[in-house]
């Protein structure tokens, strides 16, 4: 797995991670009208020159109850159509997660979600934060209506928090 920092992802690849977004997110409409941050990292799986998986992380600051947490946040995680099932979802997954807990800094892996991926994150260890979570979008900050969920590294005010602020655009 090649592990990519967003400014030096070359243009064919940022194309390439582009088109495979837009078409696994095609048919939700939440995801496709979110506005959403661009990640810090990236780690990409190939064969060749077939992109299989990708995965985002997102370095981020955000308040949970008025507290700073820092939060490696999961962006963008697609695995594409013919090599779905096999697991690699699991291990971008796993891998962007590695990386989190190498930043003594960071206190939780933290996502968001259409609400039918829940029961996919949920078996591989992830839980629902309960808290309502508040974003940035075009025109200021608004609730997010989709699911939130985080991996808990350290303890940190993010898991019993009521109201958790992104500080900018959700990822
Ligand atoms: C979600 C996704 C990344 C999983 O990738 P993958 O490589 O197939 O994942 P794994 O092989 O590790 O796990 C597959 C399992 O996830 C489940 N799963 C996949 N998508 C799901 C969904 N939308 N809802 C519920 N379960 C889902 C599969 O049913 C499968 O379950 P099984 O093992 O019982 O058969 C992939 O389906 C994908 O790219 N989907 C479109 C983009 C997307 O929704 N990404 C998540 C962004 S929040």
């Amino acid at each position: 797995m090649e592990r990519i920092p967003d400014r030096l992802l070359c243009a064919p690849d940022a194309h390439r991670l582009e088109h495979m977004s837009a078409a696994a997110f095609a048919d939700s409409e939440l995801i496709r009208t979110t506005s959403w941050a661009r990640p810090d990292l990236w780690f990409i799986d190939r064969q060749g020159e077939l992109l299989c998986g990708c995965v985002g992380v997102v370095w981020r600051r955000i308040v949970a109850d008025g507290t700073p947490v820092r939060v490696g946040g999961v962006a963008s995680l697609v695995v594409a159509p013919e090599a779905r099932g096999a697991g690699l979802g699991a291990r971008l997954l796993g891998r962007a997660l590695e990386e989190m807990r190498a930043m003594p800094a960071i206190a939780a892996g933290m996502l968001l979600c259409d609400h039918a991926l829940v029961p996919f994150y949920v078996r591989l260890g992830w839980r629902r934060v309960t808290a309502s979570v508040r974003c940035m979008q075009r025109g200021g900050e608004v609730d997010w209506t989709g699911a939130a969920m985080c991996h808990t590294l350290v303890a940190s005010a993010l898991d019993s928090a009521r109201t958790v602020r992104l500080n900018g655009l959700p990822w």
